[in-house]
């Protein structure tokens, strides 16, 4: 049978940005997608690709083990897997499918691939996982791991069984962990597309307390380059970092979102902090870059620009996102009463200072 890469996740964000830079730069690899169509999985992401006869979808969940190995058995060689619940104000309201599809479903992926002998097994993973770290710290992978949200230590409980899978049954496993990505087609809940759809709607900018929390932001396709790159040339039981050295602070990034929109400041309306906020993250990516001979490509100014045309330019996407279900996690979050509903002109507790 000819070889097919599975991936996991691929109606979602990063996971649909992945399958279109394959199919630009790997034309004869064949690509199956697994995805459980949750609300962030979205078929539109995949615009275009679905006609394509090398890519297959199957509507399904990476925690049923009869669904995964039914796919791995199509002929699946190796598999990356991007597939999960991946919000972190989500997984504070509720951790049970954090646990679920991150933790479980990781686990039963394991599982099959080594049943079905997939010969290679990339786990996506996140910076998240370190915790908080103070300046001018940046993690190396051999530092411990302590996550702050249920998100994150849902992520590293994943990660320790990839690996754990590796070391026990000698599997081919590889970890790659990155910051925070940005750049067309992610969901209008993370912080960036959040702000510039508020922004174009002339609706306030909820900052979490003081708004100088610090996050690498990293463009969703030098990501997905860095991914590829581990997938073909990481060593086994390795883990790469994939970070562009773009921090910034939180206000930084939406200030430089509303000149860019030229939208007033006004619209920022600081509100309550995010319960354990972790206060920045930095990831070490030397010897990543040096390993895979990768490195970023976009600037921020030129990828923030370019992310806000597409968020012009595809009004209908995120109209569509923003009048469904959206709307109730939207209130729950962010309406009167909401965790995020009180405004404040302080700097809140809430942020976990290293
Ligand atoms: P996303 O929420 O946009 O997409 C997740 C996708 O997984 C969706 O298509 C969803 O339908 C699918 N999915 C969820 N549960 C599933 C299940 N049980 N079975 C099959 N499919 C399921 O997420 P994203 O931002 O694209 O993140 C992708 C991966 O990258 C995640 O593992 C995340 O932890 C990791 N990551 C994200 C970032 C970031 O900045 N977004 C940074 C580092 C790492
Ligand atoms: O660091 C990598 C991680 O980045 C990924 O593993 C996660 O999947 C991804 O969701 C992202 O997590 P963050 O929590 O950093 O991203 P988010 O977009 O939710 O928030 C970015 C920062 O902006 C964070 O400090 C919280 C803040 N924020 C976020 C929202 C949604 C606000 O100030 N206001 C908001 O409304």
């Amino acid at each position: 049978m000819s070889s097919k890469l599975l991936i996991t996740g691929g109606c979602g964000f990063i996971g649909s940005n992945f399958v279109r830079l394959a199919r630009r730069v790997r034309p004869g690899q064949a690509l199956v997608i697994l995805d459980k169509l949750t609300y962030a999985g979205n078929l539109e992401n995949l615009d275009g690709l679905l006609d394509d006869p090398e890519v297959s979808l199957v509507r399904g969940d990476i925690a049923d083990r009869r669904c995964v190995a039914a796919v791995l058995d199509r002929g699946v060689d190796r598999v990356v897997n991007f597939a999960a619940e991946s919000h972190v104000d989500r997984s504070i309201e509720d951790a049970s499918a954090f646990i679920q599809t991150n933790v479980v479903g990781t686990q039963v992926l394991l599982e099959e691939c080594r049943r079905a002998a997939v010969k290679r097994f990339l786990q996506v993973s996140t910076d998240e996982v370190y915790g908080s770290l103070a300046p001018p710290a940046s993690a190396r992978s051999d530092d411990p791991l302590t996550p702050s949200s249920p998100y994150s230590a849902s992520k590293a409980a994943a990660d320790l069984f990839a690996l754990a899978d590796h070391k026990t049954y000698g599997t081919d496993v590889v970890v790659t962990r990155a910051t925070n990505n940005y750049g067309p087609y992610q969901f209008p809940e993370k912080m960036l597309p959040l702000m510039i759809t508020q922004a174009l709607e002339d609706r306030p900018l909820p900052v979490y307390g003081d708004g100088l929390q610090i996050r690498d932001w990293i463009h969703v396709e030098d990501h997905c380059e860095g991914l590829l790159l581990a997938l073909e040339r990481g060593r086994p039981g390795r883990i790469y970092h994939l970070g562009a050295g773009e921090e910034h602070t939180n206000l930084d990034m939406v200030h430089r979102l509303l000149a860019q929109l030229k939208k007033p400041p006004t619209l920022i309306k600081h509100v309550t902090d995010r319960p354990g906020h972790d206060r920045r993250y930095s990831l070490d990516t030397g010897s990543t870059r040096d390993e895979l001979g990768w490195a970023p490509t976009h600037t921020l100014e030129r990828g923030l620009a370019q992310t806000i045309e597409w968020y012009l330019s595809h009004r209908g996407w995120w109209d569509k996102i923003k009048s469904g279900e959206y709307r109730s996690y939207y209130e729950r979050l962010y309406g009167t009463g909401g965790r995020y509903a009180a405004t404040t002109s302080e700097v809140t507790r809430g942020s976990q200072v290293p």
